[in-house]
């Protein structure tokens, strides 16, 4: 057994843009258990890390390695598609991206769309016929009655996505992305917008998400004190380079952090 591999290695990574680097030799590991944050000023490159992450972009160069189950998944050789579905990394955007007009359930349903084509054998008859495609599609109606339960929005089922209320279309994304079944979940500014109640419901969830669910979470975040309540480590950008990394309280105090980042309202602390 290939044991202290971490979860997701990312090596020497830059993604360049024409003249612009936007993601400067950057490397770090995140841990399964772990909500790792990333946090950095506005263009810092958080984005970027996570498009290439995700096979939005290829690369200019650098490793992405990410290994679970007896598998090893060097991301930037795989298609976009191929990392959401073999290398189980799932992502939400830093707008919502909800199927407006399908009702919240459709929404959870429509995510496990490759499962249920896969337990098809992608023919008709496997769609309508075989015990092998209802069996996938009890579960995931299962996996999304679960997931809407945890978010509190079983009462609202079938209402439509877009009506939900801005804080519970946060949630429902990243529903929607755990019933993908991830190994690592990605999650781009989730809190951005969201009043107090509902972060605190944000962080419930994704310490639940953690601590039950056994998968990595990589997490940018600007709100420093959902940073510095929820996250195990903190991975800091600035103008695309790394500029600290370590466990929250010790990249709080870091000067070269407080200078990029935090700021007067930090300077003081
Ligand atoms: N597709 C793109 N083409 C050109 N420049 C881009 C592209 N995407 C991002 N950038 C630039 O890369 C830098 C990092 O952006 P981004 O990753 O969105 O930052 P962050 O998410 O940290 O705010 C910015 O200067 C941005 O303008
Ligand atoms: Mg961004």
């Amino acid at each position: 057994m290939t044991a202290a591999l971490p979860l997701l290695t990312v090596e020497h990574l830059t993604m360049r843009f024409g003249g612009l680097v936007a993601v400067d030799d950057v490397s770090f590991a995140a841990e399964t258990g772990r909500i790792t944050a990333i946090i950095g000023p506005n263009g810092a490159g958080k984005t970027t890390l996570f498009n290439c992450l995700t096979g939005f972009y290829a690369p200019t160069s650098g490793l992405m390695r990410l290994v679970h189950g007896g598998g090893e998944f060097l991301l930037e050789r795989m298609e976009g598609f191929r990392i959401a579905a073999r290398a189980k990394v799932a992502r939400t955007f830093q707008n919502i991206r909800l199927f407006r007009g399908m009702s919240v359930l459709e929404n959870l349903i429509v995510a496990q769309h490759n499962e249920l084509m896969r337990a098809s054998g992608y023919t008709l008859a496997g769609l309508f016929g075989l015990g092998v495609y209802r069996k996938a599609e009890r579960q995931a109606v299962e996996r999304a009655r679960y997931w809407l339960e945890r978010i509190g929005l079983t009462a609202r089922a079938d209402a439509d996505a877009g009506s939900l209320p801005y804080g519970d279309q946060r949630l429902l994304e990243i529903a929607r992305a755990m019933c993908t079944e991830p190994k690592l979940l990605c999650l781009d500014e989730p809190a951005a917008g969201l009043n107090a109640r509902e972060s605190a419901d944000l962080n419930a969830l994704l310490t639940f998400i953690r601590d039950r669910h056994g998968i990595g979470v990589l997490l940018i975040e600007h709100d420093m004190g959902v940073v510095m309540s929820i996250s195990d480590r903190v991975v800091v950008l600035d103008y695309g380079r790394k500029i600290a990394e370590g466990p929250p309280e010790d990249v709080r105090r870091d000067p070269a952090v407080i200078r990029a980042y935090l700021g007067q309202e930090e300077g003081a602390a």
